[in-house]
């Protein structure tokens, strides 16, 4: 399997580091449009597979996507990141023409490819590589639910004082700070609705540090995260390159599901060999459907920007 990472800044690094790590793709491609910065990082990764004990060839290069032909998947993780205070919305114009460009160079050598989006605002992202590459919509799959996901499971297991390995739980809706729709009375501590340990407010607290998960993190570091997203992305790479068929929140191009069409956004998904291999629809409550469709509403809000900034 050979995996192209699109931006060497530190979530593309953290991308191929873990993915190099889980060793189960044989070439990892960095590849950054900074002179010799994916070459470093590709050069600087390798120097850790005889300690780490990875197979995986890093290589890097600037710029050349010849480099990158032949990829299963790419994820693409260019673009600028968040500063403190800024939404993730706020990024759409630069980022837009750069993924764009992006996603084009990447089907040109690599027809087949399935394309992990990162960059943000992620689902407007996700919906603009559809409307740019028009390669089916299974190839393309928005990380967004993934990440929000494992956040909400730290945030859980938090206020629960136990081990994240005992609980569960979902994120869906956009990746943004208003639009996420933590799954609070489905999350489980071993099978037990953790409403029967959490007072409401703690639920509420959990619910509230899960959607502004990326927020906290920015302004703590000065800027956006990365060890999370690595880790979300190569989660995402390893159950397609396994064919594992395991469920994950992604933002996913909807036509009707969950009543929903003409967008990206996060919906449970069954990730194997062909990327999305389906859209699961699971039963909402009246208020988790409200929430679901208040969070599409301001994804289309989002979208629309786009398409007027390309209009344009
Ligand atoms: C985050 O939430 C990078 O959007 C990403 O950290």
């Amino acid at each position: 399997m050979k995996i192209t990472v699109v931006g060497a800044g530190a979530v593309g690094a953290s991308c191929a580091e873990y993915i190099a790590i889980k060793n189960f793709a044989s070439e990892v491609v960095l590849i950054d449009i900074k002179e010799g910065f994916a070459e470093g990082k590709a050069m600087d990764l390798m120097q850790t597979a005889s300690l780490l004990g990875f197979d995986s060839k890093i290589t890097g290069t600037t710029g050349d996507y010849s480099k990158t032909a032949g990829s299963d998947i790419a994820v693409i993780t260019s673009g600028i990141p968040r500063k403190p205070g800024m939404t993730r919305e706020e990024l759409i114009g630069i980022n837009a023409g750069i993924v764009k460009s992006v996603a084009e160079s990447l089907i040109k050598h690599s027809p087949n490819v399935i394309i992990i989006v990162v960059s943000n605002p992620m689902d407007t992202m996700a919906y603009l590589v559809h409307k740019a590459t028009n390669i089916p919509k299974n190839r393309i799959i928005g990380m967004g639910g993934a990440l929000d996901s494992a956040r909400f499971k730290y945030r859980l297991a938090e206020a629960l004082g136990c081990p994240q390995s005992d609980v569960d739980g979902m994120v869906i809706g956009g990746h943004s700070d208003t639009g996420m729709v933590p799954l609070i009375e489905k999350a489980v501590r071993n099978s037990v609705p953790v409403s029967e340990y959490l007072s409401a407010e703690k639920q509420a607290w959990v619910v509230e540090e899960t959607k502004v998960g990326g927020a906290t993190l920015t302004k703590l570091l000065g800027t956006s995260a990365w060890y999370a997203p690595g880790a979300a992305v190569t989660a995402l790479c390893q159950a397609i390159a396994l064919d594992s068929k395991k469920m994950f929140p992604c933002s996913a191009l909807v036509e009707g599901e969950y009543g929903l069409k003409g967008l990206a956004i996060g919906v449970p998904c069954i990730i194997g060999r062909n990327g999305i291999e389906k859209i699961v629809e699971i039963k909402l409550s009246a208020a988790e459907k409200a929430k679901l469709e208040e969070s599409a509403k301001g994804v289309h809000e989002v979208n629309n920007l786009l398409d007027a900034s390309v209009a344009k």
